[in-house]
């Protein structure tokens, strides 16, 4: 058994990461700003990675990470302001990290993060960066989009509501997703922060320098057709209808830099994970 510390440890991906490290019988830490209701098999540490005082910010991480083994970072900023986890945030977690003596830290990101101009992959981009000029060894994890991920298009609360309430379903045009689990993700962050391979993938130097993994999911799918499936497992009536995603993400996902066809091993299909719903 090891200890593994969890920053972002209670979100979507942090999540399946905490469960998956408990169940291969490693203690867990995690950290994150607000203590979740259920938290099985982890110990939580309330910590805001951007509050003001960055000495104790430190302190706090420190005493989360000492005797632990590994850090994992699955933190998330999405607005201008929060994205500074991944710069000030990933600064202070690896500081903190080499303080208290960790051996090893791993870092969630996004396949082609460094390809797009989109403010929120340049962000991430620099987390890359900050990790592998860090003072403990770093591995990269990168993942293709998550199954959950197209819900920001398809589900009928999406940033796309206007669309929903004309009956439409919609999806974003020209795009093809190489979607993944977030369990087998969490299974790549564990090996990684075992010492092994995540799934297999042997880390190669990325662009940050880093050793770095890209791990996508079993099967390229069109995204209207995965619109399509959604409907079905949502007993939804709306058409799905393709719409233009606009700015450098747009341009990002329609030239398929997200894809990584080489890299399928992820276990679970998008229409296993929508059936298991
Ligand atoms: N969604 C996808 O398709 C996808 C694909 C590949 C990679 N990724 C990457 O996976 C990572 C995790 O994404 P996710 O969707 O799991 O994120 P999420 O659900 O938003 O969870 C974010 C976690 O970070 C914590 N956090 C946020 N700000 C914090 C702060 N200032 N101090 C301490 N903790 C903080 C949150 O807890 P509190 O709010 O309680 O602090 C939460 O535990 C991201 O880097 C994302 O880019 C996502």
């Amino acid at each position: 058994m090891t200890t593994i510390a969890v920053v972002g440890g209670t979100g979507q991906a942090g999540r399946a990461v905490v469960h998956e490290a408990a169940g291969r019988g490693h203690d867990v830490r995690v950290v994150s700003r607000r203590r979740p209701e259920h938290l099985d098999g982890a110990a939580h540490h309330a910590v805001d990675l951007l509050a003001d005082d960055a000495g104790q910010v430190g302190d706090a991480l420190a005493a989360v990470f000492d005797g632990a083994d590994a850090v994992v970072d699955a933190s998330n900023g999405m607005s201008p302001q929060a994205q500074a986890v991944f710069t000030t945030g990933a600064r202070r977690v690896a500081e903190a990290a080499g303080r208290a003596g960790v051996g090893r830290v791993v870092v969630l990101s996004i396949a082609a993060v460094d390809e797009s101009a989109y403010a929120y992959y340049r962000a991430h981009a620099e987390q890359e960066r900050v990790y592998a000029a860090g003072p403990v060894p770093a591995t990269v994890v990168r993942a293709t989009q998550f199954h959950e991920f197209l819900g920001i298009f398809f589900g009928p609360d999406s940033r796309l509501g206007a669309w929903s309430r004309l009956g439409v379903l919609p999806y974003p045009r020209g795009c093809r997703f190489q979607t993944i689990d977030v369990r087998d993700v969490a299974r790549a962050l564990v090996d990684a922060a075992e010492g092994a391979d995540p799934l297999g993938v042997a880390p190669a130097p990325g662009p940050s320098g880093a050793p770095t993994a890209t791990v996508g999911g079993p099967e390229v799918r069109d995204a209207r057709s995965m619109a399509r499936a959604w409907g079905r497992a949502h007993r939804s009536r709306r058409l799905a209808v393709g719409v233009p995603l606009p700015g450098p993400l747009g341009e990002f996902f329609r030239a398929g830099r997200h894809l990584v066809p080489g890299g399928a091993v992820g276990a679970t299909t998008y229409d296993q994970w929508l059936a298991g719903r």
